[in-house]
């Protein structure tokens, strides 16, 4: 089946439209993979009509892309958009919706993506609308995309996704979590799956642990509405760590079809050992930054951001010690951690392998070598570095750390957003990086014992300073002594 014919974009004049998808779009347009005869929709309230729309799609660009911007292609890709105005929740706007979208145009076709850039609150009204508009047949590959939160707990996912189910089905849900389209993220399939030396050393009996670190240096901006209903702990973890850590742990997938990986993706979720409800303080830390200062400027506390009351519980920190119960990792842990107003912008995965059985080139019995690691920075870079042992130049027999470091795109290789990945997979059809409802449910089962726990807890978070790498308390989740946060590559 030839590729879709319109994406519409519900929200269009939100956040999330100007500053990921628009520059994600313009992105596929300048690299020529918009093609024809897609068309473009933005449905929005506010009161333009498409020639004031295509002034802001080139505001939105020029702000996101400086001089970088090439003004003609820009040009060219907001004369792709038809504007619909209204609200959402109206029944009756979705006739113009249907008037712009069976226009006549080469290549007329029924294959439309809706792309629901709203409050998850909303989904429910717009899918019930576009069903009663006619825009809901799997034959003419009508497909939603859904950004997170899904859901505020396992609950309120199975509330949030029957009423999808009422009115699309799974393969027709494509629900998007953007650290799966994130060039490291997906380099773990091939980098574990195409070296042959590798996947050996890559289970319980090589590795002593994996940490998954997302730090943010930023706050919360102007999310105080979302954010402190939500903290960080269903902001980051439940969708975006996990699903790291999915690919890190799961198992060589029979083949890359959406629904095989997907399987293999869940196993390892299905796998994580229950945080047992008594002990929850032994696996997992909150914190919340107080004021400090950050890239040399002094900052508020989390309480004093705008929109935050003074008395607010929400973590803007975590870390959480997990077990994937299963073969491949019975004994190995699972630190992941996320923060905001940390120390840094930087995303890696680490992984430290056990020390040798026995360790020959010491001066002394008793002390070790230093480890082999290979950490994958997610970002800000894009790279991969492990860390071997070799024998210093000179006279005695001393081991020292040799690091073979590679950026593994080249300088004339474009960087791709992970919006603008994903988005191709959307048109493509290809559900592979996108969430299937049993992941959904396994994340929030992994972390509803935390949430349970810090609702009915006393205990505020513990306070870090913004500009820190998080709570001092954030080494006891540690199994042994020489276990500790790597926070650099
Ligand atoms: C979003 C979270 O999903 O991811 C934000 O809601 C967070 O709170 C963002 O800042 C981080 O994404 P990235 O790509 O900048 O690491």
């Amino acid at each position: 089946m030839s590729g879709p014919c319109h994406l519409v974009i519900f929200g269009a004049a939100g956040h999330l439209v100007s500053t990921k998808l628009l520059p994600a779009l313009y992105h596929l347009e300048r690299a020529g993979r918009l093609e024809e005869p897609l068309g473009l929709v933005a449905f929005a309230r506010r009161n333009w009509d498409t020639e004031r729309w295509c002034i802001h799609v080139r505001d939105a660009l020029a702000m996101h892309y400086g001089a970088d911007l090439d003004t003609t292609t820009a040009d060219r890709f907001a004369a792709r958009f038809e504007y619909v105005q209204g609200d959402h929740r109206d029944p009756a706007n979705y006739q113009r919706l249907l008037d712009h979208i069976s226009k006549p145009r080469p290549g007329v076709c029924e294959n439309i993506v809706f792309y629901l850039a709203i409050p998850p609150d909303d989904f429910v009204h717009v899918v019930r609308n576009l069903d009663a508009a006619g825009l809901n047949s799997a034959a003419g590959r009508h497909r939603i995309v859904v950004e997170k939160p899904f859901g505020t707990d396992l609950a309120s996912a199975r509330d949030l996704n029957a009423e999808l189910h009422r009115h699309y089905r799974e393969d027709q849900v494509y629900r998007i979590d953007h650290y799966l389209g994130k060039e490291t993220v997906q380099n773990l399939l091939v980098f574990r799956f195409a070296n042959s030396v590798i996947e050996p050393l890559w289970n319980r009996q090589y590795v002593d642990h994996v940490q998954i670190t997302v730090a943010e240096d930023a706050g919360i901006g102007e999310r105080a509405g979302y954010f402190d209903q939500s903290g960080i702990l269903r902001d980051m973890v439940q969708n975006h760590l996990l699903q790291v850590l999915t690919m890190v742990a799961m198992e060589p997938p029979a083949n890359l079809e959406a629904d095989t990986l997907r399987d293999e993706k869940v196993k390892v979720l299905r796998s994580i050992r229950k945080i047992p409800r008594g002990a929850v303080d032994g696996f997992a830390l909150r914190g919340q930054y107080g004021a400090g200062e950050v890239n040399g400027t002094t900052v508020p506390s989390y309480t004093d951001e705008p929109g935050v009351a003074d008395d607010s519980r929400t973590e803007s920190y975590v870390a959480l010690r997990l077990h994937v119960d299963n073969w491949r990792w019975r004994g190995v842990p699972f630190y992941l951690r996320s923060g905001k107003r940390l120390a840094a912008r930087r995303s890696l995965v680490a992984i430290r392998f056990r020390d040798p059985p026995h360790q020959l080139f010491c001066d002394t019995p008793c002390a070790n070598t230093d480890p082999n690691w290979l950490v994958l920075e997610i970002q800000p870079e894009e790279r991969i570095r492990f860390e071997l042992q070799a024998r210093e130049p000179g006279l005695a027999m001393t081991p020292r750390t040799l690091r073979v470091d590679t950026d593994y795109r080249s300088e004339h290789e474009q960087r791709l957003d992970a919006y603008a990945t994903l988005l191709l997979d959307v048109i493509d059809g290809d559900q592979s990086l996108f969430i299937r409802f049993d992941e959904v449910e396994a994340a929030w089962r992994v972390i509803e014992p935390v949430l349970e726990h810090w609702r009915r807890s006393s205990e505020p978070p513990v306070t870090y300073p913004a500009g820190s790498w998080g709570p001092e308390e954030n080494g006891a989740l540690f199994e042994t002594q020489y276990q500790s946060w790597r926070n650099a590559l």
